[in-house]
């Protein structure tokens, strides 16, 4: 893990950035704006659930982790709501999708089981943490793609969006043994702990999934630049042989990494990428280069 985890406060201009954000790639494009529909929502939850927990941390060094941890997810969902303005402003309006999904988060996995479910809050804490754990090797894996994910430089997407995304990425690399260690420390002993983050995969997983994809049929067909817009799994793994979009099996292949009893997040992605970007992204630098002011508060 690298010294401290701290959030960049980084800001990007939208002005100049297209609906087609990636030239005459319309799957594309959407399949990668479906993460500006769920991460505002997601990311911000992640905060209050790590809020909730925080009483139980016991060590130092982690809760150090998990504060920066806080920050960088919360600077993350403002920033992705501004690309919704964004694409709200080019008659893309997203707020029928987005408000399932805050929904899910906010009511479905609140502070109480929903329908009055008689799990105990320890239970339910630990549940949601287990999920926050597993969603979080997934941004891993994601954020390890994009860095790498050349052939979107290659087709002239815009600059501003994909430093927004692999700023996003490098963080999600930075941290990403961060879920999964406070799931460790906080999720019990033995085998029901081992269980428990198995079930917060099997759940994580296909959610995630039909999330995504539902995400993205509903942008293609709310597209005003689109005449029909659909997603297709065929134009997916299209642009993902092409190198534009992770493929669903590779995502797929990711699951059973978890599930292996010795999986640590220290083993996936590469750190030494993730920090060279940072180095280098527009908007890291110049949130470097801004006199610093308190940590979680944009
Ligand atoms: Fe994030
Ligand atoms: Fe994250």
């Amino acid at each position: 893990m690298s010294d401290a985890i701290t959030p960049r406060r980084v800001s990007f201009d939208w002005t100049r950035t297209p609906l087609h954000w990636i030239p005459d790639e319309p799957t594309a494009t959407h399949v990668i704006n479906v993460l500006h529909l769920l991460l505002p929502a997601g990311e911000r939850w992640f905060v209050k659930v790590f809020k909730e927990a925080l009483p139980l941390v016991t060590d130092e060094q982690l809760l150090k982790d998990v504060k920066g941890f806080m920050g960088q997810e919360s600077t993350h969902s403002v920033q992705h709501a501004y690309v919704l303005d964004h694409l709200a402003e080019q008659r893309l309006d997203t707020d029928a999708y987005t408000r399932r999904v805050e929904w899910m988060f906010d009511v479905l996995l609140g502070e109480r089981p929903p329908w009055g479910l008689p799990v105990p809050d320890r239970e339910w804490l630990r549940f949601r943490l287990s999920l926050i754990a597993a969603i979080e090797h997934f941004t891993a894996v994601l954020g390890d793609w994009i860095l790498a994910a050349d052939a979107l430089d290659r087709v002239g997407a815009d600059e501003v969006m994909l430093d927004l995304l692999r700023w996003h990425g490098a963080e999600e690399v930075e941290h990403r043994a961060v879920a999964f260690d406070m799931y460790q420390h906080t999720g019990g002993r033995g085998a029901a702990r081992y269980l428990r983050r198995a079930e917060g995969m099997a759940l994580a997983w296909p959610t995630l999934f039909y999330l995504w994809v539902t995400g993205a049929r509903y942008t293609m067909r709310h597209d005003p630049q689109l005449d029909h817009g659909a997603y297709r799994f065929r134009a997916h793994r299209a642009a993902a042989r092409r190198g534009l979009l992770p493929s669903w099996a590779s995502l797929n292949r990711a699951m059973p990494r978890y599930l292996r009893r010795s999986y640590h997040p220290s083993q996936e992605g590469s750190l030494r990428k993730a920090v060279e970007y940072l180095a280098i992204s527009p908007a890291a630098r110049a949130a470097t280069a801004k006199p610093t002011g308190s940590a979680a508060s944009s």
